[in-house]
């Protein structure tokens, strides 16, 4: 697949979708399609504030703050939206609760 390539991206909860590129990370192109969906924080996988679950889906991710999503939450498919890049069609969840 080339680096254009389009992933659907979508959210369990609402049924809604969004596009992203392997290139960019799900939390921009969440904000550029739904924005206020998702929280925005720090933008560097530190502060917590746009954790998501992927429920199904491929995915990497760069460096995320152990404080924010252990080893074990990272098995279960928590993320920082910030840093996980798509590489297949996924399906997510929002985990951090309006407070
Ligand atoms: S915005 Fe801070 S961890 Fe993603």
């Amino acid at each position: 697949m080339d680096q254009a390539t389009k992933y659907k991206v979508k959210d369990r909860e609402t049924g809604e979708y969004f596009e992203c590129s392997q290139e960019q990370s799900l939390l921009v192109a969440m904000e550029r399609t739904h924005p206020g969906l998702i929280k925005v924080g720090c933008r560097g996988g530190g502060c917590g504030t746009c954790k998501i679950r992927v429920l199904e889906g491929d995915y990497i991710t760069k460096v995320m703050s152990k404080a924010q999503v252990s080893e074990q939450e990272k098995q279960l498919g928590y993320v920082l939206a910030c840093r996980a890049y798509p590489r297949s069609d996924l399906l997510f969840e929002l985990a951090v609760q309006e407070q």
